[in-house]
Parts: C-alpha cells; sequence; structure tokens
C-alpha cells in the first residue's frame, strides 16, 4: 500500500504539536492529576496548537484516563497518544484516543545500534519489522483519515542509511507523519537540518516530517528552526520547554522566531494565538511547581525588562532600538487597569481578558471574591497576583479530604517552634500539636499527627520552595511543596520504586500560611491517589518507556 496519509499541513504551514502533557510530564517531580491535565489542555486549546500530546496511555491508569478525557473534550484539535511498537501499547493508545474529533496515534522504536543493542537487545531488521507491522496495525484500526506518526527514538544518533530505510518502509506502511528525534539532545543545528533534508527528500512528498529536539547542549530550539528550514512541517515542542532532563525544545522560543523572522522561513504559517503565551507559562510552571528562569527568553520574568540607563533611554524614545517583540504580543502586560478594593467585577474581567482569561459568571464571581479580599491586605493588585490567584482557582480540581481550618505558631530565636493545627479529614474535625525547629517545621509535623490516624499515612516533604510572585513588602508568598506519602517509604526513609511524587502550592500574603495551603494540597492529591481516584502518573511509570 502506498502512504494513507492523514490531514496533512497545509501550504506554507508548520504545525504545532505540543507534548508538555507527555514529554515535559515525564520532567522528574512534574507530574500532574487528570484534572491539572485537563486545565493545561484547555490553556493550550486557547494557545490554538495543533495537536496535544495528551500523554502515554500504557505507563498508568492515570494517563490512559486523563488520554481520554483530553480526547472526550478537546475539539477542532489534533489528540496524540504515545505508544510502544508492542503488544498492548498501541491498542491501549487507540482506546483513549478513539473518541478525539482528530486522533493521532504516535508509535515509536528505537532505531540507533547503542539502543538495539543495549536496551532493546534486537537487531536493525528485527526492529524495522516491529516498526512496520505497529504502523499497519495503527492504519488499519485508525482509518484513513487520522494521524499515524512513527518516531525512530535515538534518530540523530541512528546510521543514516538504515534510518532512511526505516522511513520509507513505515510511509509505505501508513504512516502520515515520520519523527525525527534528537533523543539525547546531541546534534548540532547544521547537522540535523541536512539529516531532516535528507528524510523530506525521500517521504516529504507522501508524508509530514516532524522533529523533536531535547536541549541537553542548548540547542533544542537551533535545531528544530535548522529543520524547519530544511523542510519540516510539524515541530515537537513543550511550553518553557519542560522535558526529559534539560529538557525539549521550547513551544515559545520557536513560535516567536517564526513568527519575528517569517522571511527566514518558507513554511511560517502557524495558527498559534501567541498572546497566550504568558498565560500557558505561567499555568504550567504553577501546576508542575517548576520556576521559569527570570532570564528565559520570550516568558521570564526579564525577558521585557531593561535595566540600563541606555537601553531604558532608547526603549522609551522608540521600544524597537531594543525590543524585537512586543510584550503585548506574548500576552505580557494586559492594560493599564489596575485592580484594588474599589475595582468592580466588570474592570477585573477586562483585566483577566487581557491576560488571556475569559471568565464569567460563578467563576468569575468567585475570583473577584478572592481579589477583593486580597486586596484588603494588599493596596494594589498586578498581573502577576491576578494570574497567581487564576492559577490557583484552576488547580483546585479535585474534592478536598483534608480541609485546614486554623493554625497557630509560637516561635523565637534560638528557642525552637511550637504550633498547633485545626484540620477536617473525612467531615471529621481533628487537631494536634507539635515542635520542631521553625514554624514550618513544627506546622507540617502537627498536620502528620492530626491527619495519620484517618489516613494511614502522612505527607513527607521531599522538597520545598517559596518564592515572591510580585513585588514590594505586601507580595504574596507562593509556595510549592513537593510530597510523598510516609506508606511509601522503606524502612531506611527512601521512597519505593514507583512511589508517586506530587506537587501542592499555596499562595498568600502570609508565608506561614502559604506553606500549610501548599502541604495540605499535596497531600490531599495523595489521598485522591490512594483513594484509586485517577491523579497524578507515578513518576516510575517512566520505567514503562524502555
Ligand atoms: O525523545 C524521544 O525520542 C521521544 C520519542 C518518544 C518521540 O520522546
Ligand atoms: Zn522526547
Amino acid at each position: 500500500m502506498r502512504g494513507a496519509p492523514g490531514p496533512g499541513v497545509a501550504t506554507g504551514a508548520i504545525r504545532i504539536f505540543d507534548t508538555t502533557l507527555r514529554d515535559g510530564e515525564q520532567a522528574p517531580g512534574a507530574g500532574l492529576t487528570v484534572a491539572e491535565k485537563l486545565e493545561v489542555a484547555r490553556q493550550l486549546a486557547k494557545l490554538k496548537v495543533d495537536v496535544i500530546e495528551a500523554g502515554f496511555p500504557s505507563a498508568s491508569e492515570g494517563d490512559f484516563e486523563a488520554v481520554r478525557q483530553i480526547a472526550e473534550a478537546t475539539k477542532g484539535i489534533g489528540v496524540a497518544a504515545l505508544a510502544r511498537c508492542k503488544e498492548g501499547d498501541p491498542q491501549r493508545a487507540i482506546d483513549a484516543i478513539k473518541v478525539a474529533e482528530r486522533p493521532h496515534l504516535h508509535l515509536f522504536i528505537a532505531t540507533s545500534d547503542i539502543h538495539l543493542t543495549h536496551k532493546l537487545r534486537t537487531t536493525r531488521e528485527a526492529a524495522l519489522a516491529e516498526a512496520v507491522k505497529w504502523v499497519k496495525y495503527a492504519r488499519e484500526r485508525l482509518g484513513r483519515d487520522a494521524e499515524v506518526e512513527f518516531s525512530a527514538e535515538d534518530a540523530s544518533r541512528t546510521d543514516h542509511d538504515y534510518l532512511l530505510q526505516v522511513y520509507a518502509a513505515v510511509v509505505e506502511a501508513g504512516a502520515s507523519t515520520v519523527n525525527i528525534p534528537d533523543t539525547v539532545g546531541y546534534a548540532i543545528p547544521a547537522e540535523f537540518g541536512a539529516l531532516t533534508k535528507r528524510v523530506v527528500d525521500l517521504v516529504g512528498r507522501d508524508a509530514t516530517v516532524s522533529v523533536h529536539c531535547h536541549n541537553d547542549l542548548g540547542l533544542a530550539t537551533a535545531n528544530t528552526l535548522a529543520s524547519v528550514q530544511a523542510g519540516a512541517r510539524q515541530v515537537e515542542v513543550t511550553i518553557n520547554g519542560l522535558g526529559e532532563r534539560a529538557g525539549n525544545a521550547s513551544l515559545e522560543e520557536v513560535v516567536m522566531a517564526l513568527r519575528t523572522r517569517p522571511g527566514e522561513f518558507s513554511s511560517h504559517n502557524i495558527g498559534v494565538q501567541t498572546e497566550q503565551l504568558t498565560a500557558a507559562s505561567r499555568l504550567v510552571s504553577y501546576l508542575t511547581g517548576f520556576a521559569v528562569q527570570p532570564n528565559k527568553a520570550i516568558v521570564g520574568a526579564n525577558a521585557f525588562a531593561h535595566e540600563s540607563g541606555i537601553h531604558q533611554d532608547g526603549v522609551l524614545k522608540n521600544p524597537l532600538t531594543y525590543e524585537i517583540m512586543t510584550p503585548q504580543s506574548v500576552g505580557l502586560l494586559g492594560s493599564s487597569i489596575t485592580i484594588g478594593k474599589l475595582s468592580g467585577r466588570r474592570g477585573l474581567q477586562s483585566k483577566l481578558a487581557a491576560l488571556g482569561h475569559d471568565l464569567t459568571g460563578e467563576a468569575l464571581d468567585a475570583l473577584y471574591r478572592e481579589a477583593i479580599a486580597l486586596a484588603d491586605v494588599k493596596k494594589e493588585l498586578t498581573d502577576a497576583d491576578l494570574l497567581a490567584l487564576v492559577d490557583k482557582r484552576a488547580a483546585t480540581g479535585s474534592a478536598a479530604t483534608i480541609e485546614l481550618l486554623d493554625w497557630s505558631i509560637a516561635s523565637s530565636r534560638g528557642g525552637g517552634s511550637s504550633g498547633r493545627v485545626e484540620v477536617r479529614v473525612n467531615g471529621a474535625e481533628r487537631g494536634a500539636e507539635s515542635n520542631g525547629n521553625g514554624p514550618v517545621d513544627a506546622l507540617y509535623a502537627a498536620i502528620d499527627r492530626a491527619v495519620e490516624k484517618d489516613l494511614g499515612w502522612h505527607p513527607v516533604l521531599a522538597e520545598y520552595e517559596i518564592r515572591a510572585v510580585s513585588e514590594g513588602e505586601d507580595a504574596q508568598g507562593q509556595v510549592t511543596a513537593r510530597c510523598r506519602r510516609s506508606s511509601d517509604l522503606n524502612a531506611e526513609g527512601h521512597p519505593n520504586e514507583g512511589a508517586p511524587i506530587v506537587t501542592g502550592q499555596g499562595l498568600s500574603t502570609n508565608i506561614i500560611d502559604a506553606s500549610l495551603v501548599a502541604y495540605i494540597s499535596a497531600a490531599n492529591k495523595l489521598a485522591a491517589l490512594a483513594s484509586g481516584a485517577p491523579s497524578a502518573p507515578v513518576e516510575g511509570s517512566r520505567e514503562a518507556m524502555k
């Protein structure tokens, strides 16, 4: 059979394939609950990416459920699921995406000798046969209109002649997209562009050629763009460059490069609403707990900040002197409306719309109440304060097992700390006291005591981080607490293999309160896991990639 290409890509267009929820989520500790993944998917839909890779259904029940729910809820764009070329995986992925308006199955198998010999313990011929077998299987089951993508894992370190043989065979078998992953971020731009051109020359008429670059040498964006210049028509990217190890090519960098330098790319048309980039970046950062470095291109806090007098003077005279794109084009600086305690709903709604969030009805009312309560303690709310409130609401997807009712603390320099908490656990009020070597430590220990009897475990802190979301003395503190369950640790206190780790966030002008909210939010996610409700994927499920 001569390829059965899927919908393909319009002339001059580049397909933006977002893999934040699959490769991005593979970043250690970035696990998201199903509710959080749906929230990110909604933002990606607003951003108007072309395809959302929603997960790897064979990795865990949670991943299957997340892909299925995103496939059901997302209209007008592709929903992809990853599967190995291995019995069971492709069918599981098909089951998860079959309800999608535009299903996109992503099959992969490693092709480099190093992976074939040491990881798969197989031969080039056997890997090629598996690839063809599963592409045919997928095409037969999904029909001619669905996208069937094939990735040759570690393509950049694969013998090129063999690699081309594999791509030709899978296109012949029905693959409509062939992806060239630089799995370990080994490639450099000229070389990767040349490889892409060979693939485009070979199969580019029958299939969409895609690239997927990792950032181990800091070259993921450069390699991606070199491939677009060589004829690639799909780019696989993540918000904030989140991903395995040093991450993936960053969506915002690739997209803004295409927008800012269209003359350098014969195909550069993208439908992305770049004004949603900042909102997407903040949401992903908030939910995963991975802060964006201040000097990160496009979405970092300093990306549009001018410090030196000469630069400030130039920008005031004409922004073009030092800005190659406007802050508004990436969704920064919504409008000049400021929000304080006398502001009305309409003002808040218009300010939020300018920041990329269209809220109406009960969602707007609830956010308005929170914003006015915050404005009671802070004179004026900044964009960062408002976005943090929106993120906080987005994150509260699952029903709470534990609620924080009250806390008090006595703490002195050199004298230790003793604290008391009142919580509600599954509807019953509990209180406990504890000492610690600081206020947060004492109160976390008190929470452990208060919840342990009812839950049979308590949260164990693995990482704690605090940062100010806005400026000034009355800035809100945002706390990230990454936790495991005590019942998932062995006798030495080390996590058992596959023990889930989740991220809780807390936001308040009082950093102790923010710390407790973050800890309880993580505990609630762990409780959802324990009750079998679909929640965060198990970190160790990355084992399944082997
Ligand atoms: O980096 C990689 O090779 C991947 C594939 C599964 C596409 O993520
Ligand atoms: Zn990858």
